[in-house]
């Protein structure tokens, strides 16, 4: 009788039925749109073990809205700490942790507590001038061209513009951040991944010499002046913020405007119904949030345990695809369809302890952006003869989105 033999990414306690032999890029990337492609995955075991969730690495992946959302919920058992974020740290040769979102209660919250202030919607609404005038800024160059590649010539800048309005950094950093950016997450190889990693460290660490003789920001005001238990933060606590605005606020705001605009440019009835139900505008960025969750983060399982019937070891790693879970039927009927009215909260920015703490910033970014393009341009469409670009990984982003419309008078 032939035996079967066991691949040698399967760790011993994974039953052999629980086993997915794929790479969760590459199944995301079958399809012409990624959400449609991760939403497979519903029809399948809620609990798998795949060969490849991301950068080579076998893992669990949780597979359905109730799961994901229980595991972000028990901080206890589910852990930021460790995991990927130890690779990263390794990457960039730092013995610091992203701050705060890889550091599990209770000193998280000490973290979260000093920040929180500059992040309120009352905070927000003091930034909403130059959101507005930095979306005008990056509109006003091809506003009378009757079209753009709204990734390229809006959608990356625009959050980046934000990010360096908050950190106190110079505007004509813009370009070099992007670069940093791209390389660090989408890198043709990992050594070009390092550099950039390390690069983007390089100048923070220069920013972080300039704050402590003068803070630009009150953001910066308040890191600098932070006590935690009488001490003052050490560079490492503060390298550790500053990274985690960084990699938290570019490619989630931007993969989140450019998917929400090519379903805006692809339903010219949804269009419409923005331009004439304005007042409707923040529920319907809600919804487009909850259709288009960019996010795949990930825990550590902090003690052996059974998790729904599955069993789990320390130190096993667990996958939680938000956009699978923003298209869980379970969760939301007729869940590929934009509707404003839904009473149901969505999971874009997470639950629990490490709730996106830019959460209001980002929603605000979003309605002014989208505002500001359904106020100027009728009929927003993508032109017959082009074709939209995106890539899967642990966000989904569109990398080129073509748009034309009419002005309007
Ligand atoms: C549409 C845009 C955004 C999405 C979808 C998003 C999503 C998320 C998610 C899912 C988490 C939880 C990660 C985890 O627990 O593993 C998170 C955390 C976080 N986000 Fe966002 N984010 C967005 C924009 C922003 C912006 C603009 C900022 C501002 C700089 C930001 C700052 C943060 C921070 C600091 C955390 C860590 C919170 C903590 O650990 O307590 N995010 N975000």
């Amino acid at each position: 009788m032939a035996t079967q033999t066991r691949p040698a990414w399967a760790p011993e306690h994974v039953p052999d039925k629980l086993l997915w032999d794929h790479s969760l890029t590459e199944y995301n990337s079958e399809l012409d749109d990624p959400f449609m492609a991760a939403s497979r995955l519903l029809d399948g075991p809620p609990i798998f073990f795949a060969r490849d969730t991301a950068q080579g690495r076998p893992a669990w992946v949780l597979a359905r809205h109730a799961l994901i959302s229980e595991a972000f919920i028990d901080w206890e058992r589910f852990s930021s700490e460790g995991g990927m974020a130890v690779m990263l740290m390794q990457m960039l040769g730092v013995d610091w942790t992203f701050n705060p979102v890889n550091i599990d209660p209770p000193k998280h919250t000490a973290y979260r507590k000093l920040l929180l202030p500059h992040f309120t919607p009352k905070a927000v609404g003091h930034m909403e001038q130059g959101v507005r005038e930095t979306c005008d800024e990056l509109i006003a160059p091809f506003a009378e061209k009757g079209g753009c590649d709204f990734v390229k010539d809006f959608a990356v800048p625009f959050p980046s513009v934000i990010f360096l309005r908050l950190m106190g950094m110079p505007q004509d950093m813009m370009q070099q951040f992007f670069t940093w950016e791209q390389n660090l997450l989408r890198g043709k190889n990992i050594e070009e991944m390092v550099v950039a990693g390390r690069e983007i460290l390089e100048y923070l660490k220069l920013h972080l010499e300039k704050q402590k003789k003068k803070p630009a920001t009150p953001l910066m005001e308040a890191i600098m002046s932070a006590r935690i238990d009488g001490k003052p933060l050490n560079d490492g606590e503060i390298l550790g913020m500053f990274y985690t605005f960084y990699t938290g606020g570019l490619d989630t705001v931007y993969g989140t405007l450019g998917w929400s605009m090519r379903y805006i440019a692809t339903h010219p009835e949804f269009q419409q119904w923005l331009r004439d139900n304005p007042d409707k505008l923040n529920k319907a960025v809600d919804e487009l949030l909850r259709m288009f969750s960019v996010v795949m983060t990930q825990r550590r399982v902090s003690e052996d345990m059974t998790f729904h019937g599955v069993q789990m070891k320390q130190d096993d790693l667990v996958f939680l695809p938000i956009f699978v879970a923003g298209r869980d039927p379970e969760a939301y009927p007729d869940p590929h369809v934009a509707d404003p009215d839904r009473k149901q909260t969505m999971l874009a920015f997470a639950t629990g302890p490490h709730l996106c703490l830019g959460l209001h910033l980002a929603r605000r970014e979003i309605r002014i952006a989208l505002e500001s393009f359904l106020a100027r341009f009728d009929n927003i469409h993508i032109p017959d003869d082009v074709q939209y670009q995106f890539h899967a990984g642990p966000t989904l982003n569109v990398d080129s989105l073509p748009l034309a419309w009419t002005k309007k008078d």
